[in-house]
């Protein structure tokens, strides 16, 4: 990722210059999920899934799970994407349970930063393992 700085723990965030169709220069900041995201994560199931959807209870378990890590990527403040990764006690090996982008930025490398920084979220090297279908 080029010209991404931030830090690793909880509040680790990263910003990932890019540009719109409009070559209109855009920041996606990418960060850890936090309770206040829960609205906005709802919508984006709605906007992304039409079927399997994470519902609001699940979402909000995730949030609080030691074992789920819910990474979100924001343009300005609007929420553009999540992933949602979870691991297990005793195993190296991460699982992608969820990945979105919202419509009007798909295509524009959003999803590759959020697994980039989502990835690095428990360590150098965590071997992820995708699993939920669209
Ligand atoms: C899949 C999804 C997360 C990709 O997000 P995105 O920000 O548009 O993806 P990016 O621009 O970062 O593209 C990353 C790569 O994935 C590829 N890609 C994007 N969407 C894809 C799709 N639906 N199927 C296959 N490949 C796809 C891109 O071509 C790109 O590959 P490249 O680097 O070789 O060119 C997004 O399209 C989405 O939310 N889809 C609906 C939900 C979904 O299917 N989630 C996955 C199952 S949970």
């Amino acid at each position: 990722m080029a010209d991404t700085r931030g830090k690793l723990g909880f509040n680790w965030f990263f910003v990932h210059p890019m540009r719109s169709a409009s070559g209109k220069s855009l920041k996606i900041r990418v960060r850890a999920a936090r309770r206040a995201d829960l609205d906005a994560l709802v919508e984006l199931e709605r906007r992304v899934f039409a079927t399997d959807r994470l519902s609001r209870p699940a979402l909000r378990r995730l949030l609080a799970s030691k074992s789920a890590r819910v990474t979100v990527a924001e343009v300005g403040s609007r929420l553009v994407g999540a992933a949602v990764v979870l691991f297990r006690v005793h195993t190296t090996v991460a699982r992608l349970y969820s990945i979105a982008v919202a419509p009007p930025m798909n295509g524009k490398g959003v999803a590759v930063v959020l697994l980039a920084v989502a990835e690095r979220g428990r360590g150098p090297q965590v071997p992820l393992h995708a699993s939920r279908s669209p």
